[in-house]
């Protein structure tokens, strides 16, 4: 399974010091060849590692989803560190992990009880790389995302309504009633705050949320948002319901606190990183 297009890493191509090799990563042999075959590979010190299952709905109809490529491949991640000995591991969580909770959920909020199968593997992706920490890894940095929006979706919201409003101009289907409300961050903050967390957050097991700093977006604010936007005038249905689909967390709030006194804060707010992307993905 692939999403994205090789066409994003046109700038990094021209690096010399950027390397591409497309490969499941639960096929380990295929990827420790890879990694033996130039001894510059022996230099990598870090994994960042991102892929997973993005599909939070198909994993909900079939369990295999996640457990393959959202949790096997951290398992998988870690035996090719293990086997390298690459010491320090940035890892992409998410707010999944939590489950439904009132107030803001901070870092140690809990117990932690996922109600999508996404969530369970992301949890348990965290679980053995704590458990990796005890035994051959260095350092990790567990970065619990929000709903990252931006440039190059490949899901999503908003990628949602935008291509069902190209399919039928006139009308847009929302799931459930447009009360759902989360955090929107847009993917560039997402990415400064990460490499700041890697540069600054000091513990050998580091785990942070990361998330606008002030409030959340309603789906009906991002429907109204992407119809004025892209079909003035077209009718929007909800098809009624708290949640958008099982699995689906409606509502939630992340506390950013711990992220704040490290000193990393994000410039947009939760709507304004939700305009910025719907014009980007126009
Ligand atoms: N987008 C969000 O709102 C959000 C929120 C929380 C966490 N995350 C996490 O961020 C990371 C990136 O997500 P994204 O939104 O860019 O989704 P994405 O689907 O665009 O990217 C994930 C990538 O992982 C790749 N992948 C999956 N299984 C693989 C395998 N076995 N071998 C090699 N590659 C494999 C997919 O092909 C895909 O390109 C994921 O770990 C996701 O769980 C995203």
């Amino acid at each position: 399974m692939t999403l994205g297009r090789q066409a994003n890493l046109a700038k990094a191509m021209q690096n010399k010091l950027f390397t591409f090799r497309e490969m499941d990563v639960n096929d380990v042999n295929a990827c420790l060849a890879f990694l033996r075959e130039d001894a510059t590979h022996g230099a990598i010190r870090t994994v960042w590692h991102l892929a997973a299952n993005s599909d939070i709905q198909a994993g909900g109809l079939n369990p295999d989803v996640d457990l393959q490529l959202t949790f096997l491949t951290t398992y998988n991640v870690l035996k090719i560190m293990q086997a390298l000995k690459i010491p320090k591991i940035v890892f992409a969580s998410s707010s999944a992990i939590y489950g439904n909770h009132d107030g803001a959920l901070h870092e140690d909020t809990g117990p932690c009880l996922p109600v999508s199968n996404y969530g369970a593997m992301k949890l348990a992706s965290e679980g053995i790389i704590t458990a990796a920490l005890e035994r051959y890894l260095e350092r990790a940095w567990i970065c619990r995302f929000p709903n990252v929006i931006g440039s190059r979706a490949t899901h999503g919201v908003i990628f949602d309504f935008l291509k069902k409003l190209r399919a039928n101009p006139e009308s847009l289907e929302v799931l459930g009633d447009g009360a759902q409300e989360k955090p929107y961050l847009h993917v560039s903050e997402l990415v400064d705050a990460m490499l700041f967390l890697y540069e600054r957050a000091p513990e050998k097991l580091n785990y942070y949320n990361i998330a606008p700093e002030t409030g959340a977006t309603t789906v009906r604010y991002i429907a109204e948002a992407v119809v004025k936007a892209a079909s003035p005038g077209a009718a929007i249905c909800y098809t009624g319901g708290a949640r958008g689909w099982v699995g689906d967390v409606p509502k939630f709030l992340y506390s950013t606190a711990k992220l704040k006194k490290l000193g990393w804060s994000p410039k947009m707010n939760s709507n304004e990183a939700v305009e910025l992307a719907i014009r980007e993905n126009m």
